[in-house]
């Protein structure tokens, strides 16, 4: 049986009554939600209401501020897209994801918008003094992550947003590593928008993703997709209420339905006691990976981390260790730049190509961490 360790990329595997939630949809309602007049429509939206109404009870809001996308990147973009404008100057960080990175070059090159990267400090750690030094007179927007995806270290948000609150400044948060992994309670978070994919800590299917944002932001954002809603049909503006006004298209029920049931699984959990499983098997790997000779492992004994860790192997090529991981071993992990090329810059991994990462799960149990750590082990001992 694989070994998967790639739960940073999307989770694997989802709890039983995902599958089953989804199978019950493509079988027996299969119907476009809000399309319709006949029952299966609204079975379809019902399943669409419910999974807004878990991702808002999760994150400890209201269901007309979540807003489903295609993944975290279509989030992200909304976010970025439909919020900046030109002349204004966003702060954003050397830990960003590509999915940050690359709208804001785009945005900078076409749409006059104006970018500061704040680096990251060496214990792996963003600093909320570094971040505010950037602020000018025509910064709009601070956009960081939660957790790296690369090393896993959680970033300050909450200190970040108080800041950005005194500074009159917005706060854009990417959840894609710490949704569904750690408690994120936006009643009591200075947090404008949100955005996380449903794929993975919220253990949904691949093409869901989430964006949320304050009650104020719907003045702020505006869509940038425009078409049919199954609302306000007679009408070629788009509606102006959230969510509606920004999902524009027929959205992806199957993966709702699935959604919906993921996010069931996590509401009956601790969200603590899930926490704390993945960090154990973080420290069990960065513990047993570090006294490996020739093995290098990235911040591996940082308080605040998910379950995320980077390392390499003197005398292999990242790729090259996780090709021999999986054929050898069938582990199932990733290499390279994790789409986040500055955080190897800042880690020095850049010019070697990156690291191998391991990413854990609800699922991921000891036995599958020990399994990693002989398999490395024998690896680094040629
Ligand atoms: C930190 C971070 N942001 C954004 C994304 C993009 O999410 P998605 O793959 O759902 O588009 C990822 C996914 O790898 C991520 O790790």
């Amino acid at each position: 049986m694989t070994i998967y360790l790639d739960n940073a990329a999307t989770s694997f595997p989802k709890p039983e009554e995902v599958y089953r939630a989804v199978d019950d949809y493509q079988r027996h309602v299969g119907a476009a939600a809000g399309r319709g007049g006949y029952r299966a429509t609204r079975t379809a939206e019902t399943l669409v209401d419910r999974a807004r109404r878990n991702v808002a009870r999760l994150f400890g809001t209201t269901p007309s501020r979540i807003i489903f996308t295609l993944n975290g990147t279509d989030s992200l973009n909304l976010a970025l897209h439909g919020f900046l404008r030109a002349g204004d100057h966003v702060v954003a960080t050397s830990l960003e994801h590509n999915s940050v990175l690359r709208p804001l070059a785009w945005l900078r090159e076409h749409r006059g918008i104006a970018v500061s990267v704040v680096p990251v400090r060496e214990d792996g750690r963003l600093s909320c003094d570094d971040i505010r030094r950037e602020i000018v007179s025509s910064t709009r927007l601070i956009c960081m992550t939660h957790a790296s995806n690369v090393t896993g270290v959680v970033q300050p948000i909450a200190e970040v947003g108080e800041m950005c609150r005194q500074q009159g400044v917005r706060l854009l948060v990417d959840a894609a590593q710490t949704a569904g992994h750690l408690a994120i309670d936006l009643a009591n978070l200075p947090i404008d928008m949100l955005a996380c994919p449903g794929h993975k800590g919220l253990l949904g299917p691949l093409g869901t993703g989430v964006l949320f944002l304050s009650d104020e932001m719907d003045d702020l954002v505006e869509p940038v997709r425009l078409g049919g809603t199954g609302t306000h049909s007679e009408d070629e503006a788009p509606p102006l209420a959230a969510p509606t006004r920004y999902e524009a298209g027929n959205l992806n029920v199957p993966g709702l339905a699935g959604l919906a049931a993921s996010v069931d699984w996590l509401l009956a959990r601790d969200a603590g006691e899930l926490h704390r499983h993945e960090r154990a098997l973080r420290e069990e790997l960065a513990s047993n990976l570090s006294g490996i000779p020739g093995v290098t492992v990235f911040h591996a004994d940082r308080p605040e981390t998910v379950g995320v860790l980077s390392f390499e192997v003197n005398g292999y090529g990242p790729q090259e260790v996780a090709a021999i991981l999986d054929e050898n071993f069938d582990i199932a992990c990733r290499a390279g730049f994790h789409c986040a090329p500055r955080v190897h810059q800042a880690l020095g991994t850049f010019d070697r190509g990156g690291t191998v990462r391991f990413s854990v799960g609800p699922f991921s149990q000891p036995e599958h961490v020990h399994s990693a750590v002989d398999a490395v082990r024998q690896l680094a001992a040629g």
